[in-house]
């Protein structure tokens, strides 16, 4: 497997290294192509130790060589991290004034592309609308991440995560790309449900299953859909992004987007209760006992269950006891597909941990457990079971 690292001059290229190492470890080889202001940031003898190979600086090989033609010829992936704003334009608009930008246009294969940049220059309408363009040409935007920026303001431009940039390489790389076409809805997080203006009440869920599942998918070339509670996390590579707070904003987002998808995963752990007229004010502290009267939040599961005509519904049962009989009585009452059964309340698998250990119970009666695992191995073979069992149900 042979991946094209591209790097341009942004104080981000020093995350460049961490991408570079990590698709060495795995196991691709790697040929860096540096821009002359990228070279400002970092010297080309840090990439060429990672990768055993001479990076690659100038257009104009002494010997006549037309490298940049045999090596877009030879390669599985250009990857392009960071993206600097100025690169943007220029792939959007066909420039070739050095290696990479005449690269660019003379490979054929799959493109991404990971941004970084101050908030003000990514938001700016050249760069969306370069964006635009690049996003349009069927090549994948590594959105930047939400943060504090080197510049000293807080917003999008941060660098994605490079350990994510590499997973998403790999998978294209690898042209694993068996959900192409198809549109993925993943709902993540838990619901917070406010009680008065300032206090809530939620759960524990962190959002990790959620977020490595709409990772996986994308990965594997769907179009994903992710609606997400309140969690620290930031949106995967290539996936839309829909923040709600409450479990009816969480339904709204649903039966706004369902529809579009033919795989429907409900990872969220929505509040069962809600208080259903909210204070205007403070609830001020007294030394009185209160108490609150809560109500039923919508079954979003069961009405898409109803709705859901051909659509493949994934639904989560996080229980403390009767795992499999709750996930079979779930599957049943609600009309999923499969219930990925979730034993929470154990030390170092379920809510807020990087693993997880699951059952799987389809409709087909089947019932798979997968061994404790991370949450993206996870995410994996759930997506590799939902694809087998569309299958069966079809026939
Ligand atoms: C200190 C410093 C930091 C910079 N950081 C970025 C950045 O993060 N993203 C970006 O798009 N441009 C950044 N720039 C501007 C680019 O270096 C400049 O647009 C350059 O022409 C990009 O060249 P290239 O796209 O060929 O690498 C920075 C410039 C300086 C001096």
């Amino acid at each position: 497997m042979k991946v094209i690292l591209g790097i341009g001059g942004g104080i981000a290229a020093y995350k460049a290294a961490e991408l570079a190492r990590a698709l060495v470890e795995r196991e691709m080889t790697v040929q860096v192509v540096m821009t002359r202001a990228a070279r400002e940031f970092v010297r080309p003898l840090t990439f060429a130790a990672l990768t055993g190979r001479k990076v690659i600086t100038g257009m104009f090989d002494p010997d006549g060589a037309i490298e940049h033609i045999r090596l877009a010829q030879e390669s599985d992936v250009l990857v392009v991290a960071p993206a600097t704003a100025n690169l943007l334009a220029k792939f959007a608009h066909g420039l070739a004034d050095d290696f990479l930008s005449t690269l660019y246009l003379a490979f054929t294969g799959p493109v991404a592309l990971a941004p970084a940049m101050n908030s003000n220059m990514w938001l700016h309408p050249a760069t969306q609308a370069n964006l635009e363009t690049l996003r349009a040409r069927g090549h994948h935007i590594l959105d930047p991440e939400d943060g504090p920026l080197a510049c000293g303001m807080t917003g999008p431009g941060r660098l994605a995560d490079p350990l994510r940039i590499a997973t998403f390489i790999q998978a294209l790389a690898e042209r694993r790309r068996d959900m192409e076409g198809e549109t993925v809805l993943v709902t993540a997080g838990p619901t917070q449900e406010p009680l008065d203006p300032v206090r809530f009440i939620s759960n524990r869920s962190s959002g990790k299953m959620g977020y490595a599942l709409a990772e996986a998918a994308a990965a594997r070339g769907a179009r994903v859909i992710l609606i997400s509670g309140p969690v620290r996390l930031a949106a995967p590579p290539g996936v839309t992004l829909v923040r709600v707070r409450t479990a009816s904003q969480m339904r709204a987002a649903v039966m706004e987007h369902f529809e579009q998808a033919g795989i429907i995963v409900k990872a969220a752990a929505v509040a069962d209760y809600h208080l259903a007229s909210v204070p205007a004010m403070k609830i001020k502290k007294t030394a009185a006992r209160i108490s609150l009267e809560l109500d039923p939040t919508p079954d979003i599961l069961a009405e898409v269950g109803r709705k859901k005509g051909s659509r493949l519904l994934i639904g989560f049962a996080a229980e403390t006891e009767n795992l499999v009989q709750e996930a079979r009585r779930k599957l049943e009452s609600k009309n999923c597909d499969m219930v990925v059964a979730n034993l929470v309340g154990q030390e170092g698998t379920g809510f807020e941990s990087d693993r997880n250990e699951v059952v799987l119970v389809l409709k087909t009666g089947e019932m798979v457990p997968l061994p404790a695992a991370s949450k993206r191995e996870i995410a994996g073979r759930i997506f590799d079971h939902a694809l087998r069992l569309r299958l069966a149900l079809a026939q």
